[in-house]
This record gives structure tokens, sequence and C-alpha cells, in this order.
């Protein structure tokens, strides 16, 4: 059967024989991972969901696998399967899994003293590398992306004196309560299974598509909004780029409105040492980081313009040393910001950039290829060293054109396939993160099951 779109004639699936073949894989799954299969039955007795974070059951198979190991850009589980790990801890291992001198330098500190609640010269050269690579001059450190962007919007509601956020449809910037929200014909409404939000995001969040640049000067035309929080480019919804000039309109827009501009680069990094800001000369008012950065430990970090920093310096009677909102006992500490160091020192360098992003663009190439051959409706979009497929023929505009894409059977499909032939995908998404351990051969592996995996449901 075929279908028009995208001025040529495509496949459509079929869905009986999807559901078929996805029968097929999670027999085989189960059969061929007893251990992990009996680790999970026993955590279920002590662990919520039985998984040690709830999101770890969103895995293809019926239950996760359970690691025995992970180095480079291999993962080991305890039934002794070697994978490709192409999801790399969807981003906190970027790095690649325990790089060696990331590995040293934590054991090295943690033999020094991991917490004192005072600073250590690694803070400073941490500061220094951030302000290099992104061109903010003054930073400050999280234990994750969500509390870095949480401090963010903090600061900015205190400096601007206004209580509102703007985010864009689809977006994701971790638990952030303001963040959580999403809009439906222009209604602003909790994201769909939002848990517990603390007040309707209506109250606190305004919402506009990505791209959608007569809305956003709509939205912040009533200067009740203290700041933007947006990725350069969406990347929890697949990958959705900006049209030329977005960025240059939302910057003028927010400073002509006196709205702040918050770019959070955890997973945009991928664009480079300095992530989008510094491969597209972005000018935001703070930028925000995370996952990556701390070469597997938890880590992040937030920086402010020189302007900014003044005026939070100004409101003296704001409370940012003790209980006022911004902080974390383990925030900045020694042992975080030791693998911090080693990590943008040298692992996440701009050498590896140049390793990882031709392996990307190898990556890409590949499933394109495949799309193109067996005429599916399908597309590929690569931000540097992050490539993902995503099941509409033509790349997305706005989150909401991107979340109509979502097909929660093809895409177990497409998962449980790799995962059954060695190739690990994050579950959130249908992407591959390239790490500096990644090799073309690991590249190819990948190609060669998607080829299959394709080839199995097509089957004509
Ligand atoms: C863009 C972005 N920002 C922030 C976060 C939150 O990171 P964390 O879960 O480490 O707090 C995420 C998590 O996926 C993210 O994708």
């Amino acid at each position: 059967m075929t279908v028009e779109a995208a001025g040529r004639p495509l496949v459509a699936i079929d869905r009986d024989r999807l559901a078929a073949r996805l029968d097929d894989e999670g027999e085989a799954f189960r059969k061929s991972h007893p251990r992990s299969l009996e680790l999970s039955e026993r955590s279920r007795s002590s662990l919520l969901f039985g998984v040690p974070m709830s999101w770890m059951a969103r895995w293809a198979g019926d239950f996760p696998v359970f690691v025995q190991e992970a180095k480079g850009a291999r993962v080991v589980d305890v039934d002794g399967h070697e994978y490709v790990d192409f999801c790399l801890g969807d981003t906190g291992a970027m790095a690649g899994h325990a790089p060696e001198l990331v590995v040293h330098a934590i054991a090295a500190q943690a033999a020094r003293g991991s917490t004192a609640m005072l600073p250590t010269e690694d803070a400073a050269w941490v500061g220094e590398e951030l302000a290099r690579r992104f061109g903010l001059p003054f930073w400050q450190f999280a234990l994750t992306a969500t509390d870095a962007n949480r401090f963010a919007l903090r600061l900015a509601r205190e400096v601007t004196g206004r209580g509102k956020v703007l985010v864009f449809d689809w977006c994701y910037h971790g638990s952030v309560d303001e963040a959580l929200a999403g809009t439906q014909f222009g209604v602003v409404g909790p994201r769909a299974g939002n848990v517990g939000p603390p007040v309707h995001p209506a109250l606190t969040t305004k919402v506009v598509q990505f791209n959608d640049l007569d809305a956003l000067e709509q939205a912040l035309w009533a200067r009740d909004v203290a700041c933007v929080l947006a990725e350069p480019a969406l990347t929890n919804i697949g990958i959705v780029l900006p049209d030329e000039g977005f960025h240059e309109a939302l910057r003028d827009l927010t400073r002509r409105t006196g709205t702040l501009l918050a770019i959070d680069e955890t997973h945009t990094l991928s664009a480079g040492p300095g992530g989008c800001t510094r491969a597209w000369n972005l000018e935001p008012d703070i930028v925000t980081v995370g996952k990556a950065i701390g070469g597997g430990m938890p880590a992040a970090a937030f920086g402010v313009s020189g302007e900014l920093a003044e005026r939070i310096a100004e409101h003296t009677e704001a409370d940012y040393e003790d209980t006022g909102g911004i902080g974390g006992t383990l925030a900045g500490n020694a042992l975080s910001l030791a693998a911090v160091r080693a990590t943008l020192e040298h692992v996440l360098t701009e050498e590896a950039s140049s390793h990882t992003i031709p392996l990307a663009e190898r990556f890409a190439a590949d499933v394109a290829e495949t799309i193109e051959r067996e005429a599916l409706p399908w597309h590929v979009t690569r931000l540097g060293s992050r490539a993902e497929y995503r099941f509409r023929p033509t790349p997305p505009r706005t989150g909401a054109e991107a979340a109509e894409a979502i097909d929660p059977e093809l895409d177990r499909y497409m998962h449980l396939y790799a995962l059954n032939r060695g190739v690990l995908l994050t579950p959130f998404h249908n992407m591959a993160l390239i790490s500096p351990a990644t090799t073309l051969t690991d590249v190819e592996a990948h190609s060669e099951v998607f080829g299959l995996a394709v080839h199995d449901l097509l089957a004509r």
C-alpha cells in the first residue's frame, strides 16, 4: 500500500504486521534476558514501579536490562549481552562511559574529600572554561539541569519583578513546574500526565509554538514575562530546528520587552563545545547546562551576563545565601567539579567534536538512505553529534507538529528490534548520541540493524 506525501509515493505501515513483529521481538527479549528478568521481579518488592527511577520503566522490553558495566560506547548487561550504546544515559554519559581521565580525577578527588561546603580550585577553572565556551562571565553550579533551570527562573523573577515564564510547546527542561505546561487552541494547561502540579500552569506560564514569532510577540507584549526559557532547538520531541532568523527575532523581541532570555544547552551541547550559543552566535542573558558536563557525575551549571550579574547583586534584600530558594547543599561540591573539569579539559573538547559530528552525519546519512530506499514516510534530523529519526515525511517546524508523529508501537518495535541485536537507543527518543568513544563500526552496526528492522517490518 502507498500514500502520497512529501511529493513522492510512500509506503504505509501494516499495523497487523507491526503488532505481530512486536510480539516476536518481545518474546525474543524475554527469552534472552533471564537474569535481568529475575532482578526486575526481585526489585518489584522494594522499588516503586520496580526500578530506581520511574522513567527506567520506559524501556521497550517489559522490563529493563540490568547493567553489569559500561565503558566507552559499550554497555554489558547481567546476561552477558554487549550493546553499542547510542543512548548514553540520555546525554548523562555523552562523554562515553567511564572516560579514563575523568575516572582518575573522580577517584583522586574522592580520596581528598568530596564535599566541604567550601570551594576548590576546580571551581575557578570550570567557571573560566564555561565563560570561554559560552561567552557569559559568571557561573554557579547545581547537581541537575532541572535545578539549574529552576534557579535561573527564580533569579529572572527576582530581578525583573515579573511573575511569568514563557516556554515553547513540547519543550522539556526537567521537572521544572513552570515549564511542564502545554497549549491547545491557544489555551495553556498542564502537560498531559503532569504529576501533581502545584498550581494551574496558566498562572505561571505562557506557552507558544516554536518558530511562531507572531505568537511570541503577542505573548511578550504585556511585559509580564520575566524570562523566556528555551532550548535553541527543541530536542525532546524529536529535533525541531529553528527557522532562519528565529533566534535573532527572539533576542530582539525579548530585549524590546525587557524579558530575559535563558537558553538551555543541556541537550544542544551536541552542537559543539559551546553548544548552539557559540555555534550560532546567540546572545542569551542566561545559559543553563547539565548532564553531559559531569562525565557521568551529577553536575549542572548556569551562567549569567555581566549586566544580569549586576542586577542580581543590586537586590541586596534577596537571600541568595541561605534559604531564599537557590541552593542545594551538595551543589558545587568538590567531586562533581573535579569530574566537570576533567570532562571539559580532556573529553568533551573541540577535537572530540571533530570526531563525533562527522560520525553523527554518517549515522543520519545511512538512516536517510534506508528511508529513501524503502519509501518510508519518515525523516531524520541532526544537531551536531545528536541524530534522530521521526515518523513523518518532513521535518516539523513546531513541537505540536512533531508530537503528531508520535507512534508508540512503531517506536517500541524499532527500539526492541535494536535492543535484541545489541544496539541501545534512548527510550524517549529515536535518537542516537555519538560519544568520543563511538566508532564508525558502531555507526555501521546501527545502520545495518535499522535497515533490517525496516526490511522485516515491510517484508513485501
Ligand atoms: C533540555 C533539558 N533541560 C533540562 C533537563 C533536565 O535534566 P535533569 O533531568 O538532569 O535535571 C533535560 C532532561 O532531559 C533536558 O532535556
